[in-house]
């Protein structure tokens, strides 16, 4: 109901709504429409009250609920349905559990804190409160595993896209889908999923932004490698992070119709304009062996194509491809 009540206020943001029209609107009494105003005031709303004339909304802060996020939302798959936590273990894991339980594609997960926030490679994400965008996107693409590599490239290409959108800056790739900002990293994504031998039953795709970081609101282990979209913006002003995961949002659901319809070849080739990675010296994991190369091509598959010192070319699905010169390889 709250988030009814300010849709209605952002809907009339240069007038005044009268306590009546929200009421009967909403088939509540005035009494009620009080109460939800007074919430809103707690979470930081600046609204108007006047006798006469009703209720403005003066200002809105950074905070992030589903009221919020869908006013405005220019998707027809994704965040029609979005969950929005306070403080949660972690969103990919919520995730995996709604869409276990049969929730629908384009199913939304936010949280402010996330206490065992989870990165790649087993690794743990640090999700310090109300700075950054912790979200998990829930698809049910209707295509075959070989899709779950592409869609993976092609979430970085919509972030990249989302952060140029919203804040303007030029953010690049490495492979396969971080998030690099100045040589630093300013967001993961992690997917998981779940499939049968043939077919998706559905994917978690994870983002991890970090918005309004200082400096020292990282770990002292990350700081070297971390940056945040704040640091880069051009006033360095506070950002409002529902801006930006709508706009996330919006570039998400562009990127995943063109994997739906086919249009593989296109995303491929986004991921490569955005490539920080292909013409440099990467190091490979594979197993417990290193290998050291040049990162040349991604296949039209999505995978990444090293020509390797020991004179094979080798082609990476996944595992950890460091690149010279970037997050701490020297
Ligand atoms: C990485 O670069 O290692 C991937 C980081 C992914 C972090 C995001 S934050 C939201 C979602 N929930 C998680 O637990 N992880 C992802």
């Amino acid at each position: 109901m709250k988030d009814i009540i300010l849709q209605k206020l952002k809907e009339n943001i240069s007038g005044y709504v009268s306590g009546e029209a929200l009421s009967s609107a909403l088939n509540v009494s005035r009494t009620a429409v009080w109460k939800y105003i007074k919430e809103l005031k707690k979470d930081g709303y600046l609204i108007d009250s006047s006798t006469r004339k009703g209720y403005k909304l003066d200002f809105s802060p950074d905070i992030l609920s589903a009221g919020e996020l869908q006013f405005n939302l220019e998707t027809s798959i994704l965040g029609r349905k979005i969950f929005c936590f306070e403080s949660i273990d972690s969103t990919n894991s919520y995730a995996k559990k709604i869409a276990a339980e049969g929730c629908e594609d384009g199913t939304v997960v936010i949280a402010d804190v996330q206490t065992a926030g989870r990165g790649r490679l087993g690794r743990t994400w640090d999700s310090t409160g109300g700075k950054g965008i912790w979200m998990s996107v829930v698809l049910r693409p209707s295509g075959s595993l070989e899709d779950v590599q592409i869609i993976t490239l092609a979430a970085s290409v919509a972030v990249v896209n989302a952060l140029k959108g919203a804040v303007g800056v030029e953010a690049g790739i490495k492979w396969p889908n971080d998030i690099i900002l100045k040589g630093k990293k300013v967001c993961g994504i992690l997917t998981e999923m779940s499939s049968e031998i043939d077919r998706i039953n559905y994917l978690v795709i994870g983002i991890g932004v970090n918005v309004n970081h200082n400096p020292e609101d990282f770990p002292e282990s990350l700081r070297d490698s971390a940056t945040s979209l704040k640091s880069h913006s051009a006033d360095g002003f506070i950002l409002e992070r529902s801006q930006i995961i709508k706009r996330i949002l919006v570039e998400l659901e562009v990127i995943y119709k063109k994997v739906l319809n086919g249009s593989i070849p296109e995303i491929v080739q986004a991921w490569k304009r955005y490539s920080v990675t292909l013409g440099r010296e990467v190091k490979l994991k594979i197993k417990d062996c290193e290998h050291v190369g040049v990162a040349k091509d991604v296949t039209a598959d999505g995978k990444l194509v090293v020509s390797c010192n020991d004179g094979i070319v080798r082609e990476v699905m996944s595992g950890e491809v460091q690149v010279r010169g970037l997050l701490g390889y020297i």
